[in-house]
């Protein structure tokens, strides 16, 4: 135990009491088994389980394509408003559990659309659950959409055409899906288009993909924020350059076990990021799929790399100063911190 605490349930406390951002979270992969049962019997969907412990079972892999095969497959149970209405309203009454103050959220919009399902259908539904949480809990939002990059990027300009009506609810784009051989590049022009159009832009980069990624991420796609960022570490010029633009990584502890991008959650690098002066932050991407929620993800990495109050504090702080509220609402969250820092 860290020396800064007498014992784990002190620093479990400190970690609940933390105000808390999240700023990786992957809409789709917060479904949780139970409701995606329930879902499949609202739409007369099948799905290739039988009981909540199968699908369970079936969350063992070994990539992040692993993984993917069997995402996109469960979010084919989600067709109404109503349900990506209740999807999103489950994942904000998690986060709210969690004393997570602001979120940002990431949804696959071609992950619904090619199956026929309006855009302005799921914008609808995960804005109204958004709204609700403001009012409810006073947790702020911003909804980020994401270009699958194992399409095209013709593919990404539909995509992009089609959020047009709905600018006034989203923040920005992002770039997720299988990395390796989709790299940055293939996205410039309409990641270019949409900074023209106002949007913030975040890319996935070095979760599986090399540090070359993370670069084009950066020279190419200008990005915001730099999602995972984790093979940044084997080239130092590079971790120089993020810790010098003070470039935030979204870093997802449980994911990155899940899906093998490390070995061990004592093997993770984020304290290592923190000690290169990297701007580091702690998110869930696919709870339902990992077995986490944000806080459970700082118990995790914080248990496993004996994390220090400061440390836990400063992710806390980076949280919300990586994100895209303003200055004004930064300070107001900086003030809270302070308070049980
Ligand atoms: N889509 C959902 N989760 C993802 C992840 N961890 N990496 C890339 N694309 C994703």
């Amino acid at each position: 135990m860290h020396e800064g605490f007498a014992s784990r349930e002190e620093r479990a406390a400190l970690i609940a009491e933390l105000p808390k951002a999240e700023l990786h979270l992957q809409i789709e992969g917060s479904l949780e088994p139970a409701l995606m049962f329930e879902l499949a019997q609202r739409n007369r969907v099948a799905i290739p389980f039988a009981s909540v412990e199968e699908v369970r079972a079936a969350y063992a892999f070994s990539n992040l394509q692993d993984f993917l095969d069997i995402y996109y497959q469960g979010m084919g149970v989600l067709h109404r408003e109503q349900d990506f209405h209740d999807l999103t309203a489950a994942y904000l009454a998690h986060a709210h559990a969690d004393n997570v103050r602001h979120v940002e959220i990431f949804f696959d919009p071609q992950g619904h659309t090619a199956r026929g399902v309006a855009f302005g259908t799921v914008v609808a539904g995960i804005t109204r659950a958004l709204d609700d949480a403001e009012a409810s809990y006073g947790m702020t939002s911003k909804l980020i959409m994401c270009f699958l990059r194992h399409l095209s990027e013709d593919e990404a300009e539909a995509t992009l055409d089609a959020a047009l009506p709905y600018l006034d609810r989203i923040a920005g784009v992002g770039l997720d899906s299988s990395e390796v051989g989709h790299p940055p590049a293939k996205f410039e022009r309409v990641f270019a288009r949409a900074k023209r159009l106002g949007l913030k832009t975040v890319a996935h980069a070095g979760e599986e993909g090399p540090p070359e990624y993370v670069r084009e991420a950066l020279d190419l796609l200008k990005v915001d924020r730099i999602d995972h960022g984790n093979r940044s570490l084997e080239d130092p010029a590079l971790v120089a350059r993020l810790a010098a633009e003070g470039m935030t990584l979204t870093v997802c502890p449980l994911s990155n076990l899940k899906l093998c991008v490390v070995d061990d959650i004592a093997a993770h690098p984020l304290k290592t990021m923190l000690d290169a002066g990297l701007k580091a932050t702690v998110n869930s991407d696919d709870p339902s799929y990992f077995g986490g929620y944000v806080g459970a993800n700082y118990q995790a990495v914080a248990d496993a790399l004996d994390l220090s109050r400061d440390e836990l504090v400063t992710l806390a702080r980076n949280s919300f100063t990586g994100s895209f509220l303003s200055d004004a609402d930064k300070a107001k969250h900086m003030t809270a911190i302070d308070a049980c820092a």
